[in-house]
């Protein structure tokens, strides 16, 4: 079959990556793509956004099936239209992906279906919220309730900084995001990611990850779309893994049908595993971004089957099979990141960190005549696979030392938190 991978991510290169390999894919597309995506598929140049021209390239090249990967052409409502022209897509529709768009959608989803999450407050104006403010502590977790590219969380340490929060957002710092506002109680422990693919009934955990999402080493500084990611993620114990399927992701499945807005395509769920158990922070409604990176190279499934499956309704697929190897991914940015950033800086000795046995998956690159360059924040995701963390880690280092690129950085300590348990449990 021919098929159509929206977007430009790492992610979607991750994804390209993985479905080329599938004896059932006759032809890549990818669009917009980028300059590693290019090295396995066709590229075009795309607007998501642009309904009409989505559907016409799918005409055009004879698509049989579209996979859409960021979270903004989902909300848009692109898998309605294609599924209106009769195109299989993977993807939820513009209903269902409100798990994603709207963060009061998904509380009420919460509160209807008893899915443990962060006691919260959902407001239309500045004037309700602060006096809900008065009545809670702090830390507290300022929310803008639509699409802010992740960056529309806040969280106050005190309750000035809370109400300096939520003026910014209603005075419109997030644009139309900020109209709504959710004030969430603050909630201790340490993150995961968890995805689980679905046809709206059927469910098919997939296994663990966990993404580093600060700019800084030790998990400090700004939020940035995130700076790397291993699998498995070790606080994930089989316990909390079915405690998450139980009380998180089954409930929230049946909800969405029971609601009238099934949920088809990937769920990933943000988890906080607090000593209650897990909790959901919040849902997307896509792949993550760079966990998807750690996933692909460990899954030994043919992904491509199992998501037109899901695109038809009807998932019989009722495991996965998982390399045991430990995948880490280390994200390299172009300098400045996540601030203003340079962008035509020259890439080279890709090759190299490829020959060491690691894959590089791209984000934001082009080439520029002969030159690879950065055109993105986020620029290349380098990969390994190893026996244990510190030998994925490690690998991922040697590679990430081979690319010459005096204009992008990296983080040193990725994986850090399942080092110190691999540490641990190896003197226990
Ligand atoms: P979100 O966009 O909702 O995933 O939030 C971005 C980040 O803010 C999360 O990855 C957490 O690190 C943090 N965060 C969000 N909500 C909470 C909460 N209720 N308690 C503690 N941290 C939170
Ligand atoms: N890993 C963060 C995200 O995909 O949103």
């Amino acid at each position: 079959m021919n098929i159509l991978i929206i977007g430009s991510g790492g992610r979607e290169h991750a994804l390209a990556w993985k479905i080329a390999q599938s004896p059932q894919c006759d032809r890549l597309i990818c669009a917009p793509g980028n300059a590693g995506m290019a090295q396995v598929a066709d590229c075009f140049p795309l607007d998501a956004s642009d309904h009409d021209a989505v559907v016409a390239m799918v005409r055009a090249e004879a698509v049989d099936f579209v996979v859409v990967g960021p979270e903004q052409p989902l909300v848009e409502g692109l898998v309605d239209r294609l599924d209106a022209e009769g195109i299989l897509a993977f993807g939820p529709s513009q209903k269902a992906a409100q798990l994603e768009g709207s963060k009061g959608f998904t509380k009420a989803l919460c509160d209807k279906c008893d899915i443990p999450t962060a006691a919260y407050g959902r407001f239309t104006g500045p004037d309700a919220a602060k006096k809900y403010l008065r009545t809670q502590s702090t830390p507290i977790v300022i929310k803008a309730d639509g699409l802010a590219a992740g960056k529309g969380v806040i969280i106050a340490m005190n309750p000035d900084e809370a109400e300096a929060a939520i003026d910014e957002m209603f005075d419109g710092r997030f644009g139309d995001a900020g109209q709504e506002v959710v004030i969430e109680e603050f909630m201790e422990g340490e993150e995961a990611s968890f995805f689980a693919l679905t046809d709206g009934k059927a469910i098919l955990p997939l296994v663990t990850s966990q993404d580093h999402k600060r700019v800084g080493e030790g998990d400090v500084g700004p939020n940035t779309g995130g700076m790397g990611a291993y699998s498995p993620a070790p606080v994930m114990s089989d316990a909390l893994i079915a405690a998450t399927m139980e009380r998180i992701i089954e409930p929230t499945v049946r909800g969405m049908a029971d609601q009238g807005t099934p949920f088809k395509g990937v769920l990933y769920a943000g988890l906080m595993i607090t000593d209650e158990g897990p909790k959901l922070i919040e849902y997307n409604a896509r792949f993550g971004d760079p966990e998807t990176q750690v996933l692909m190279p460990r899954m030994k499934s043919d992904l491509l089957p199992i998501l037109v499956d899901i695109a038809r309704g009807d998932l019989t697929t009722t495991s996965l099979e998982w390399s045991d190897d430990v995948a880490l991914t280390v994200v390299m940015a172009a300098n400045g990141y996540p601030s203003s950033y340079d962008k035509g800086t020259v890439i080279e000795a890709i090759k190299a960190a490829e020959a060491t046995g690691a894959v590089v998956f791209h984000a934001g690159t082009k080439m520029d005549g002969e030159n690879l360059t950065a055109v993105g924040g986020r620029v290349l995701n380098v990969t390994a696979l190893g026996g244990s963390v510190t030998e994925a880690q490690r690998r991922a280092y040697t590679a990430v030392d081979a690319i010459n690129w005096p204009g992008g950085f990296c983080r040193r300590d990725i994986g850090w938190r399942a080092l110190e348990r691999e540490a641990k449990s190896s003197v226990d």
